[in-house]
């Protein structure tokens, strides 16, 4: 059956940013928050992003207007059931992630699939906890949603083959570009970019080179849109400290290992640029100064 209609949990960055690509790419789209300022703090985000998209001339205005009427905001979960795919973008932890679906699941149809965005936690767990283990997937997107092209598409041992396909569908139908990847934490990207973001961080804490040369490095000498500082500091250390906690959890691998100067920031509080304060300090954001940390 093919999908026609999606609920996003979760109007966050992540959650509001798929359900701006949902209802762009023409889905009815519910998408739901713990609360009234919530959602309206996420739609109004979609409704700017969509605005800043007209003023381009990358959209019409009717286009914006047609996918901002595809686009319902609600707090209640029951809400969500209505859909043929349920994506979660909720908070990064597996206890909140299990509730949300024990919660979710006798709400809705048997044909529903069922999508977490989860970068690092076991999609198994979370499906095996729904009692349709084998319509669950995960659809990891990449920030900023709008833009990344990817989408990783997994599955687990108990996924259907038909499901699968039908979510690599759905994500090429969104128009962004699917991998297939299996269930092991971090799945592809971050199993490849964890470790190099937290070696940038060893090699700052090594006295190697400082911030702005070891960004330059990357970004002059290896053509990366953006050094491995600022792309921790977009990312948020406290989320990269989780994920790569989990991957070394699993994997007993050095490499996955957070160093203590991330620790030491995420301690303090300095997450990046959601917090003002990582690598660098936003405080003017269009001028970013490096911070000195050592
Ligand atoms: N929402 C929507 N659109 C955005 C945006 C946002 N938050 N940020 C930038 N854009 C758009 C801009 O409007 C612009 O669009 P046009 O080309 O149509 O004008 C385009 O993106 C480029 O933006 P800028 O010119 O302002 O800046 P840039 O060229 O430096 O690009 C970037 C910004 C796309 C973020 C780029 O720096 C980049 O690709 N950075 C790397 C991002 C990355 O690695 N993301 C993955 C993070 S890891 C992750 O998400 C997974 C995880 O599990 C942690």
């Amino acid at each position: 059956m093919a999908i026609e209609k999606v609920s996003v949990a979760g109007c966050g960055l992540m959650g509001s940013g798929i359900a701006q690509v949902c209802a762009l790419a023409g889905f009815p789209t519910v998408v739901r928050e713990v609360n009234d300022a919530l959602v309206e703090k996420g739609l109004k985000g979609i409704e700017k992003n969509l605005d800043r998209l007209v003023e381009k001339g990358t959209l019409r205005a009717a286009e914006r207007d047609a996918a901002r009427a595809r686009l319902k905001g609600t707090t209640k979960i029951e809400d969500l059931a209505g859909a043929d795919i349920v994506i979660e973008a909720i908070i990064e932890q597996l206890a909140a992630k299990r509730e949300f679906w024990r919660e979710l699941e006798p709400r809705c149809g048997r044909h529903t699939i069922f999508a977490s965005n989860t970068s690092s936690l076991s999609i198994t767990e979370m499906a095996v906890s729904t009692g349709r283990p084998q319509r669950f997937v995960g659809l990891h997107f990449f920030n900023p949603v709008p833009v990344m092209k990817l989408v990783e598409v997994t599955r687990t041992i108990a996924t259907d083959d038909a499901v699968f396909d039908e979510a690599h569908a759905f994500a090429q139908r969104l128009g962004k570009v699917p991998v297939r990847a299996t269930d092991r934490p971090g799945f592809i990207v971050n199993r490849l970019l964890v470790p190099f973001l937290l070696d940038a961080v060893r090699a700052l804490e090594e006295g190697v080179a400082s911030i702005e040369d070891i960004d330059n490095s990357m970004k002059l000498g290896c053509g990366h849109p953006m050094g491995p500082l600022t792309l921790l500091d977009f990312v948020g250390h406290d989320t990269t400290y989780y994920i790569a906690n989990i991957m070394f959890e699993e994997f007993k691998e050095k490499r996955f290992a957070p160093p203590p100067l991330l620790k030491r920031m995420v301690l303090a509080g300095w997450n990046g640029r959601k917090s003002g304060r990582g690598f660098y300090d936003y405080s003017d954001p269009k001028n970013p100064k490096p911070v000195k940390l050592l």
